[in-house]
Formats: C-alpha cells, sequence, structure tokens
C-alpha cells in the first residue's frame, strides 16, 4: 500500500507513519517544512519517503499530486492529519473570525483541495481510503462552548467526510472522520494518552478491509455521535 501522511513530521501524524510503515507499506511523510519531513523519515524504520507539503499552499498540492503520480502512478490511503489551532482562549462570543478563518485554511481546505488533486490517484487503488483526522469536539451531539476556530473548522471537516463518503462511494473510496481521542501532543498538552493509542484508530481506518464502513465518525474503531 501508498499511503500520503499530512502533518507527518510529529505527535500522531508520525506516530500514523511510524505505524503505517511497520505494516510494511511505503509511507510518504510530508511536512510543510522539508527539513522535519527529512528528519522524521530519517528517524523511521521501513519504507517512509520524506515530502514537502504546506496543506495550505495550492502549489505544494499540486506539486505532491505530481510526484506521487509520477513515481507510484496511484494512492491507496491519504490521511489528512495536519491541523492547527485547539483555541483554548477564546469563545464564539468574540472570536477573532481571523483566527478561525486562518484555522479552516489548514484544517477545512487544505483536507479538501489535497483530496481533490489526489482523487485521480485515489482512483486508481484497488483498495481507496481517505482518513480525516478529526476530533469529539467536532460532535454537534456533544457541543459546548469554546475553541471555536478548532471546533467550527472539525464540524466542516466532518461534513467534507460525509459529503465525499457518499460522492465516491460507487468508486469504493471508503471515506471516514476518526477521533483520535485526547493524546499528549504539542496540540494535546500533557496528560493525554500516548501517541500509539491515538494513531492506532487512524490506521485501522486507513487499512480497512473492502467491506469497511464509510461515512462514518470513530474513535478506536467504535462509532462516535455526529
Ligand atoms: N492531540 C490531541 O489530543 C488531539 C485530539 C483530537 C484530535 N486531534 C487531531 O489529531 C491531529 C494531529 O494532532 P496532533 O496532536 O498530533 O497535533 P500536533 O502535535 O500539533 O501536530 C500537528 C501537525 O500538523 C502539522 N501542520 C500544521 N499546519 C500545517 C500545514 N499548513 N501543512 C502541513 N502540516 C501542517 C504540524 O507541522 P509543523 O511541525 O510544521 O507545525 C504538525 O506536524 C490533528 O488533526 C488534531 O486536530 C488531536
Amino acid at each position: 500500500m501508498i499511503a500520503l501522511v499530512t502533518g507527518g513530521n510529529r505527535g500522531i501524524g508520525r506516530e500514523v507513519c511510524r505505524a503505517l510503515a511497520g505494516l510494511g507499506h511505503t509511507v510518504l511523510l510530508t511536512a510543510r517544512s522539508p527539513e522535519a519531513a527529512e528528519r522524521a523519515a530519517g528517524e523511521l524504520d521501513g519504507d517512509v519517503v520524506p515530502l514537502r507539503l504546506d496543506v495550505t499552499s495550492a502549489d505544494d498540492v499540486a506539486a505532491a499530486a505530481a510526484t506521487v503520480a509520477e513515481r507510484y502512478g496511484r494512492l491507496d490511503a491519504l490521511v489528512n492529519n495536519a491541523a492547527i489551532t485547539y483555541d483554548t482562549w477564546q469563545g464564539a462570543v468574540s472570536a477573532d473570525l481571523d483566527v478561525v478563518r486562518e484555522a479552516a485554511e489548514t484544517n477545512l481546505y487544505g483536507p479538501w483541495r489535497l483530496t481533490q488533486a489526489l482523487l485521480p490517484l485515489l482512483r486508481g487503488s484497488a483498495h481507496p481510503r481517505i482518513v480525516n483526522v478529526s476530533s469529539e469536539a467536532a460532535s454537534l451531539t456533544n457541543m459546548g462552548g469554546g475553541t471555536p476556530a478548532y471546533n467550527s473548522t472539525k464540524v466542516a471537516l466532518n461534513a467534507l467526510t460525509r459529503m465525499l463518503a457518499a460522492e465516491l462511494r460507487g468508486d469504493g473510496v471508503l471515506v471516514n472522520a476518526i477521533c483520535p481521542g485526547w493524546v499528549a501532543t504539542e496540540m494535546g498538552g500533557p496528560g493525554g494518552r500516548p501517541v500509539s493509542a491515538g494513531a492506532a484508530g487512524v490506521v485501522w481506518a486507513a487499512t480497512l478491509p473492502d467491506d469497511g464502513p464509510t461515512g462514518g465518525f470513530f474513535r478506536d474503531g467504535r462509532p462516535l455521535p455526529w
């Protein structure tokens, strides 16, 4: 399998790369800093290929798609992991909308643009999978106040997940939103569970069998309320 992971240089994304490579898959470890991609890929065992990819850059997205097309001619799994702005310092009533807009560039438009660019290559796979790394913070059922940029952009990512799953069902592309749980990373802070636990559910969704679910929202392989 050939998998592409965004934000693969640290945190959950790096661990997803490590785990997928450990299963024998070819992993394109992408990061917005080419040096960070090189460094992280060099630290991991297996077939891990570093690639520069800032998901907010249309040029980077086009270049990454061209590289995958040229080197492999197809893509089996796209893991939209990169995200920013867990904005605990503000609420919806007074949120800085520039912050919300900036978060959307990475958390929503990034995965959307990248998915569009890579779709021809995913359609070339016999078992295509798209994993959108979301958060229970996006659950409308449990929605409270706070972290407005994060929550609203992850809600929109969940909506994108549903639309893509419906539109791509006929092509056999399984598209799911995955919450990794609270994980001890730079974003999650100390106290969360280890990256291996957070990454496991993402790897599960990237390696689903053909009769696996699509259009779902899961943590640890179990459904979450939308
Ligand atoms: N940690 C948690 O408790 C938790 C809980 C629920 C959901 N999640 C989700 O899990 C995913 C990974 O989170 P994490 O905790 O591993 O976060 P993290 O440690 O903050 O890592 C975020 C990653 O995203 C990358 N990134 C940010 N902007 C980017 C851009 N424009 N283009 C490409 N890469 C970019 C970062 O790269 P740089 O190194 O260049 O900044 C970094 O590799 C996110 O989608 C997050 O929302 C996390």
